[in-house]
Order: C-alpha cells, then structure tokens, then sequence
C-alpha cells in the first residue's frame, strides 16, 4: 500500500522532471517536483522555486526554507517527514509571480500529489498557494492560522515563511499559526487512534447493548471554516472581510537577507509573498 503510494508519486515526479506544458520550462535549470514521504500526514505546498531550489531541484532550500525548517521544529516537526512542494513546479524568471496559464498548466501535477499522499492537513504557504488550493475562500490576512476545511480535506493557510524575512513581525504570527497547527494535527491524530466499531457479522443486531462504543473526538481547538465545494457555478462563501490590499512582497535573487524598510514600495523584481 505504502509503497504503491510511493511509486505512484516517483512516477508523478518524473512526469515534472520533464515537463514542457508551459514556458517556464524553457528557463529553468531543473524543475523541482516535491520533497518528502508519500506517506507523510503533512503536506506543505508554496508559490514556486525560486533561484537556489531551481539550482538544487529541492523546494525551500534557500532562506524562506530555512525559515520554515525552524518553524516545523518548532512544533516538534522533522522537515523530513513533510512533503514539501509547489505550485508550480519552474522557477518563474527572476522569481516573477507564477503566470495564471503556468499554474493552470501545472495544476495536475499537485492534484495528483494531494490525491497520492493524502495528508492529515495541508499547509499552504502564502497567497498563491491559497488562491490555488482555496479559490474564493478569501485573502491571507483574514484565514491565516485558521483550519479550512474544503471538501474531505484541511487546509491551514499561513503566511508564505519568506514574509518574515521582510516583516519582522509576521515571524511571531507564524510561530503562532504553528502552535496552532500542533494543536490540529494532535487532533487528527486522536481521531485517526479511535477504534473502530466493530464488525457485524451479516444476519446479526445491530448493534449490542454492551459493545463500548468509541471514544468521542476531541473537541476542536479552533472553529472548523468549512467551504463550498468548488462547484464552478457556485461562488464559495466569503469567510473574510474584504481584505485590505495585501502589501506584495519580492523576494530577490538569490534569497534576501536584509528586510525591506517598512516605508518603501516593494521593487518589481521582488517576489510576491503574501
Ligand atoms: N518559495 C516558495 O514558494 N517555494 C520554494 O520552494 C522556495 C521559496
């Protein structure tokens, strides 16, 4: 079972490898599938490689990676025990944001990601990622830290870790998002150790006057976002206000060091992290 995941997902990667679906293979040193188990319970999906990941074929391996390295130990995470990938699977030019046409062109390689690994809970890093994986659920100022469910699965959508690079600030809201992400994935775990309920053998009652049924879930540490399906006719409701503009964020190449100062336009060379 495991390893049928396993291979579906080798398959998947190398698929990427040598994909030209779209012009951002024509730039690209290599393209960058995804790291991490086909059986890992989280997943973590961001916007795009950017200059070191397409150099290295791995994703977040620059200093937004570092960033969210430090995060997922933060709560008790391995980085080795999460999937990690993208959007789009290219590096967009001078870490450009990702054209709608290449997303839509690489939209099935991460379908097929979520559908082989099916994680506990999904993250989604930054405003693209959440545009994405939760079109119409609203911006990231408003559902970041919250736990969205859409269809059969969770979503927590977080600010892209590259922010914290530029926004001092945003690292404590991350760090909180994570605490809270702890609390879910503990949740999912309790759930996922409930007995079953026994079998019935076939011509029997029901059920037994003495069968132990099974321990309740535990309640939830944050109120579930549930979402319309995406029904293409159906708009999905609007769980946040109305954002105010998103402050668009570059990250330079190769990765930044220095945070932006807080009173300057971002530069059109910047990647958009929000
Ligand atoms: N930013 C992303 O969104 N993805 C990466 O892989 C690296 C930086």
């Amino acid at each position: 079972m495991q390893s049928g995941a396993a291979d579906a997902l080798a398959v998947v990667h190398e698929h990427i490898l040598v994909c030209t679906d779209c012009p951002l293979h024509l730039k690209r040193t290599q393209a960058v599938p995804g790291t991490g188990p086909a059986g890992a319970r989280i997943m973590a999906v961001g916007e795009g490689p950017g200059e070191t990941e397409d150099r290295l074929g791995r994703p977040f391996v620059g200093a937004a990676g570092n960033v969210l390295t430090k995060l997922l130990e933060s709560i008790g995470l391995r980085r080795d025990d999460i999937y990690i990938t993208n959007v789009v699977k290219c590096r967009p030019p001078g870490n450009r944001d990702p054209e709608p046409a290449e997303m839509e062109a690489c939209s099935h390689f991460l379908d097929a990601q979520i559908e082989i690994i099916r994680p506990d809970v999904i993250l989604i890093l930054g405003r693209h990622a959440l545009a994405r994986l939760l079109p119409g659920a609203g911006g990231i100022s408003g559902l970041h830290g919250s736990r969205v469910v859409r269809g059969d699965r969770l979503y927590v959508p977080l600010y892209h870790p590259a922010a914290a690079l530029y926004q001092g600030s945003l690292m404590r809201t991350l760090e909180d998002d994570m605490r809270k992400v702890r609390g879910y994935l503990d949740e999912a775990e309790a759930r996922r150790r409930q007995p079953l309920p026994a079998a019935v053998p076939e011509g029997r009652a029901v059920a037994s006057a003495s069968a132990t049924p099974p321990a309740a879930p535990p309640p939830p540490a944050e109120p579930l976002l549930r979402l319309a399906s995406d029904e293409p006719d159906e708009p999905a409701p609007r769980l946040a206000p109305p954002e105010p503009d998103e402050p668009a964020l570059r990250l330079g190449s190769p990765d930044p060091v220095e945070p932006a100062p807080p009173s300057e336009p971002p530069g059109r060379d910047q990647l958009s992290l929000f």
